[in-house]
């Protein structure tokens, strides 16, 4: 299994997304169980959850999963909103999430997009909670390069673990200027949509990259998918609500790349040759 460090741990370079779980009828909430618990039993042991995401019902859902899993053997992320970003509100966010998680701590805590409220005291308030233990360690989400820098230049901003951005085939803006720094910098790059969301069928492939999709035995999505973690850099977070998903998923771990086949995927998704602004879903 591929493999990447996060928040001092060594954990799986493919994670579980969770937005859109936790929202529908009782049978589709069963099934999305049944593949979060899949991946559990097979190892892909980072959740990646929001207390946006469904109002709370991600986390519910994800809260209910986990059950069988011993909780050291878990790596759950979770993120509070912009406007929950002050000491006071940033807590009694995190003792909801705990609550639905049927958890007492979390992995790691991120700040799902920048907002009004000062960094200084979303850092404080980050820091206060990871005293109390109630959170490992924390990060950011949707943070471009002048954010992590301003970030790093106050108390608690050398403490930041992750910045989790969007990142896949068709927005590989990243790559430019904000992989770099997170790799000076020790920070764990989680990137989000690796088929560009929606009904994950946002990114069209060109004729070629079908082609060497099939050539490789895979589809489309697993060519997507494989292409996040050919670098080892990335913790890539796909959302399966289906156990096939689940599986297509996990087998794209099996993946391995030629330079020639992933020339032809750079020829027809380029990656910028020079800053873009960050790109955001
Ligand atoms: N920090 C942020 O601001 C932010 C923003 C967006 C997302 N995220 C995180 O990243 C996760 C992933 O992103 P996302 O949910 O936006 O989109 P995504 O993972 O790029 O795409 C999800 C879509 O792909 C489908 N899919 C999954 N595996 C498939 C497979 N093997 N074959 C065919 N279709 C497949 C899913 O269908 P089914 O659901 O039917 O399986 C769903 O329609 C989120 O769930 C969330 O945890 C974070």
């Amino acid at each position: 299994m591929q493999t990447i460090t996060l928040a001092d741990r060594t954990v799986p370079a493919l994670g579980m997304g969770t937005w859109g779980l936790g929202e529908g009828s009782a049978a589709q909430r069963q099934q999305e169980r049944a593949s979060l618990q899949w991946g559990l039993d097979h190892g892909l042991t980072v959740i990646d959850t929001a207390e946006m995401y469904g109002d709370g019902a991600a986390e519910t859902l994800v809260g209910q999963a986990i059950q069988g899993t011993p909780r050291d053997q878990l790596t759950l992320i979770s993120k509070f909103y912009p406007w929950h970003a002050t000491a006071r509100k940033m807590r009694s966010a995190l003792t909801a999430s705990l609550k639905r998680l049927h958890t007492d701590y979390l992995d790691v805590y991120l700040l799902h997009w920048r907002g009004t409220t000062p960094l200084r005291e979303t850092l404080a308030g980050l820091a206060e909670l990871q005293q109390a233990g109630l959170i490992r360690a924390y990060g950011v989400s949707n943070f471009d390069v002048a954010d992590l820098k301003e970030a790093a230049g106050l108390p608690g901003g050398s403490a930041l673990v992750a910045n989790e951005v969007l990142y896949n085939l068709a927005a590989r803006g990243i790559e430019v200027d904000l992989l770099p720094y997170h790799r000076a910098h020790h920070l764990t790059t989680i990137g989000y949509s690796p088929f560009g969301s929606g009904n994950g069928q946002q990114i069209a492939l060109p004729r070629p990259v079908q082609a060497l999709a099939k050539a490789k035995g895979l589809s489309p999505w697993q060519l997507m998918l494989a292409w996040t973690l050919r670098t080892g850099q990335v913790l890539t977070i796909p959302k399966a609500a289906s156990l096939a998903h689940m599986q297509a998923n996990h087998a794209a771990l099996a993946v391995t790349w030629t330079p020639a086949e992933l020339a032809v995927l750079d020829h027809a998704f380029p990656a910028p040759t020079h800053k873009v602004p960050l790109a955001m879903i």
